[in-house]
């Protein structure tokens, strides 16, 4: 092996049932178990090269040199694909993403299911979806549901062997759209790693925890039968206990900005009137809106006249990490 390439590109998702809290940090096993949507339109890109001639890993992102941080956190992502490969030879890693990276939406998960494929295609890996879908666990955990398309199913577990993910339903058996409505374009204060680090400290992560088996059971019959209002009311819950868990950790983390809780109350005031549609936020002040075809573009319109809308994206059912 001289110099080995692969290119793999991948979606992010959006959670229903979100995660929030590890059982195991290193092995990012978590609390509970999620359910997400892939979100097909928005993408990243990533192209490993391994190359024996490098003595160490050079990351893009964007074209840009990738912080210290970023890139040891890419390389530890290497080292497990190096440890099952059975060599060491170092890489360049170029990532590029279709949306801003500033947006709020959670690239970390795209930007590991593309990784983990583009990584083990380029070490000569050929490896079952629920073996990459593992790996990318350990580089990020909503990463493991983005390797799958569709709607899908992360099993918490309790070891690294059987904590992955798996589809709940094909992309085509919902034709569901979110609404990204970005009001904020920072980079968020806490991170998601950091975050979750913080959830125990909550006294209300506990009950969160405890209730999950309920919620994913009520998320996944929503989503098998396209029940719309039950999928509404589970997945607005779910976020709000997520916010809370947050709110009261030590410290408190509060992502909301006002307009984040001006379109709550917007989308929540749209479904009391008959709109098909839903609220659901992560480690970020930007809402997902996430609602049926039939009614996207009448929302959409409806969001872009509200005050403090900065961008809006829309996403529809995405498609598994795929080697291109
Ligand atoms: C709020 O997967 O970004 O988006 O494993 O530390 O990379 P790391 O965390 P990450 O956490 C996602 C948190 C969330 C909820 C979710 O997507 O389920």
């Amino acid at each position: 092996m001289a110099i080995r390439t692969a290119i793999a590109v991948a979606n992010p998702n959006i959670a229903f049932i979100k995660y929030w809290g590890n059982r195991d940090h290193a092995l990012r096993i978590p609390c509970n178990g999620s359910i997400s949507l892939t979100l097909g339109g928005l993408e990243t890109q990533t192209t490993v090269t391994f190359d024996e001639n490098l003595t160490s890993d050079h990351v893009f992102i964007d074209d840009r040199s990738a912080s210290a941080s970023t890139s040891a956190r890419v390389s530890q992502h290497l080292d497990r694909i190096r440890l099952i490969a059975g060599f060491k030879y170092c890489a360049k890693v170029e990532s590029r993403s279709n949306f801003p990276v500033g947006a709020g939406i959670a690239s970390s998960a795209s930007a590991f299911a593309a990784l983990t494929v583009a990584g083990t295609s380029a070490a000569g890996l050929s490896l079952q979806p629920i073996e990459l879908s593992r790996i990318a666990r350990l580089g990020s955990g909503s990463a493991c549901r983005s390797i799958f398309g569709g709607f899908v199913e992360w099993h918490a577990n309790e070891t690294d062997e059987d904590s992955y993910a798996e589809v709940l339903a094909p992309s085509n058996h919902w034709d569901l759209q979110d609404l990204i409505v970005i009001v904020n374009q920072e980079h968020k204060g806490v991170g998601s790693t950091e975050g979750h680090a913080l959830a125990d400290t909550s006294p209300l992560q506990n009950a969160r925890v405890a209730d999950a088996p309920r919620r994913l059971k009520e998320c996944r019959r929503a989503i098998l039968d396209r029940d719309f209002p039950s999928l509404a009311s589970i997945t607005e819950l779910d976020s709000n206990l997520m916010h809370a868990v947050m709110l009261t950790s030590t410290p408190s983390l509060m992502y909301w900005y006002p307009e984040t809780l001006q379109i709550m109350n917007e989308v929540t005031r749209w479904r009391a009137e008959g709109y098909e549609v839903c609220y659901t936020i992560d480690a970020g002040p930007n809402v997902h809106c996430i609602c049926t075809r039939k009614y996207a573009d009448r929302i959409e319109k409806r969001l872009r006249r509200l005050p403090g809308v900065i961008q809006l994206l829309r996403a529809s059912p995405g498609n598994q990490a795929r080697v291109l």
